[in-house]
């Protein structure tokens, strides 16, 4: 059941007092737990005295007063505070809603391409985009999952030439051949023709390609811990059949013209969309198209959401507007952008030797750097025990540091950074939950909200945990993780002080219990945010 938090009882009261009121702007507040200032424009707007205007206000919301120019400040109640934590702990999702329920979403994600390895371009689309699933299926949603592998295309005829030839998948080689080589080149030509005709020893090629990859991208997300399984793969090579369909569509519909021999949908950029090239075949924008009308007239989708680095920007523009015009796209088509993974040279990340970077190799640093860490912690952990909790760390400091970062902005990949035990990391918010469950091990006592009297300390925790729901609220609205790990790093701070402040398991009784309900609540919220960013949250750290 959803649980509204103190900020919305806040916001409808004051709409309450206050017909007209539109935009009643509440904001945590230095001077008291909560602020609203929307009063001050109504006022201006009817020529009244904002100040008067407040006072009346303030005198029909138990805990308010008139402040300033025209604010409302609101000092929670304590039964209030307590009120709240007793009915987040008594709801199996913590009062979290299912604002989400009824829709039906398709999110396009990792996407990485057959026959070269997954690189770190391809973990931000898979950790932004497993996040999102995450939180949209959490408040409700339906999500349907599609890893859009880049699967076909004029390269599979190169590699497959050059397996053939050279008995070797090696994707640089045949590259620098097919560059080289004019007859090559024409060779690969063929063969592409060949396999998109169905030639049965192509296709068993590209099938052995396939398969190989796949093994490779199920381990990365194996230990990503993401939930992309097999049966979300649907590749390019899935519309191929499609295609042709499409292309007369949206001739037939006058939003495709023939020019220079090639099928264009002209829009307001300055270059038109490709849909067939004037050699007859089909490519990237075509396979996209085809997607779409999949998605939305088979799969049902009133939703798809693209998460696609931000160089990807104009494509998925110019493929929306063409769905649009032909009436294939009701609803929305959103374009999540993200920024580039940089190296500490504040270019995009690449190896000394100018290669991109393999993400198992990331990964590994990453976990080892985790390992150095959870061992100066606990100088007597050793074996699988150790390597578990680096593991849990480390894949958890990777992730949240990837979606702590604003969404479209770049950021340097530094794993010292990344697994800190302070600052705005993984580890901290996943050492403040372990620091609880410690507390809870050792409890001896059942929680319960008992009425005593609250800290400053307490009341502030209990004001973020209050504040849970809005944040993915957040997240869904814009499609912004980082909006999820900034209430997390503000909780786990809240988590801090409170702990080294307010002794739990040395109290009196019915401190002690209200104590422990405080902590099981943290503790749940944490987890339940973490488990939202697909980051682990090992009992002890
Ligand atoms: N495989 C592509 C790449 O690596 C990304 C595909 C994105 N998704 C889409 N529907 N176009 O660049």
């Amino acid at each position: 059941m959803s649980v509204p938090s103190i900020a919305e009882s806040f916001d409808r009261a004051l709409r309450a007092a206050v017909p007209g009121l539109v935009e009643p702007a509440v904001r945590s507040s230095g001077r008291a737990d909560l602020q609203a200032d929307g009063l001050l424009a109504l006022a201006r707007r009817r020529g009244e005295d904002p100040q008067r205007l407040a006072g009346v206000v303030a005198g029909r919301i138990p805990g308010a007063v008139a402040a300033g120019p025209g604010f409302v400040n609101l000092t929670v109640p304590e039964d209030v505070l307590r009120g709240q934590v007793a009915l987040r702990l008594a709801d199996g999702r913590l009062g979290v809603g299912l604002p989400e329920a009824g829709t039906t979403t398709v999110v396009d994600y990792s996407q990485p391409n057959i026959a070269k390895e997954m690189h770190v371009g391809h973990l931000r689309s898979t950790i932004i985009g497993d996040a999102l699933v995450r939180v949209l299926e959490h408040l409700g949603g339906t999500v349907l999952r599609q890893n859009h592998i880049g699967d076909w295309g004029t390269q599979f005829g190169m590699l497959i030439q050059f397996l053939h030839e050279r008995g070797d998948g090696d994707y640089r080689a045949a590259r620098a051949l097919f560059e080289a080589d004019t007859a090559f080149a024409e060779r690969s030509r063929r063969r592409v023709v060949a396999l998109q005709a169905g030639d049965p020893a192509s296709v068993a090629v590209w099938r052995r390609l396939v398969a190989a990859s796949f093994e490779h991208f199920t381990d990365v997300y194996d230990r990503l811990g993401v939930r992309l399984r097999p049966a979300d793969a649907v590749g390019e090579s899935f519309y191929n059949a499609a295609l042709p369909q499409v292309a007369a569509d949206l001739e037939a519909a006058g939003v495709a013209v023939v020019s220079d021999g090639a099928l264009c949908v002209f829009g307001e950029e300055a270059s038109p969309l490709i849909v067939r090239k004037s050699d007859g075949g089909f490519g990237y924008a075509a396979t996209d198209l085809a997607a779409l009308r999949h998605r939305v007239g088979v799969l049902g989708a009133d939703r798809i959401l693209y998460v696609v680095d931000a160089r990807q920007a104009l494509h998925f523009r110019q493929v929306f507007a063409a769905a649009r015009r032909a009436g294939w796209l009701g609803g929305q088509a959103v374009h999540v952008p993200f920024g580039t993974v940089l190296g500490d040279d504040g270019r995009p990340f690449r190896t000394r030797s100018g290669e991109t970077v393999r993400l198992t190799d990331l990964l590994d640093a990453a976990v080892a750097a985790a390992r150095d860490v959870v061992s100066a912690k606990n100088p007597g952990l050793g074996g699988e025990e150790l390597a578990e909790r680096a593991r849990q760390v480390g894949i958890g400091a990777v992730k949240y540091a990837d979606l702590s970062t604003g969404r479209t902005r770049d950021y340097v990949f530094d794993v010292d950074r990344m697994v800190a035990l302070t600052g705005d990391t993984g580890v901290y918010v996943q050492f403040a939950h372990a620091r609880l469950r410690s507390i809870l091990r050792r409890a001896g006592a059942t929680p319960a909200v008992t009425p005593v009297a609250l800290e400053p300390v307490e009341r502030r925790l209990i004001l973020r945990l209050d504040g849970f729901a809005a944040a993915l609220g957040e997240v869904a609205a814009g499609y912004e993780p980082h909006r999820l790990c900034g209430y997390l790093s503000g909780l786990a701070q809240a988590v801090t002080a409170f702990v080294e402040t307010c002794p739990v398991l040395r109290a009196p009784a019915d401190v002690r219990a209200n104590r422990l309900a405080l902590c099981t609540l943290a503790a749940d919220t944490l987890r339940t945010g973490l488990d939202l960013l697909g980051v682990a949250t090992p009992d002890r750290l």
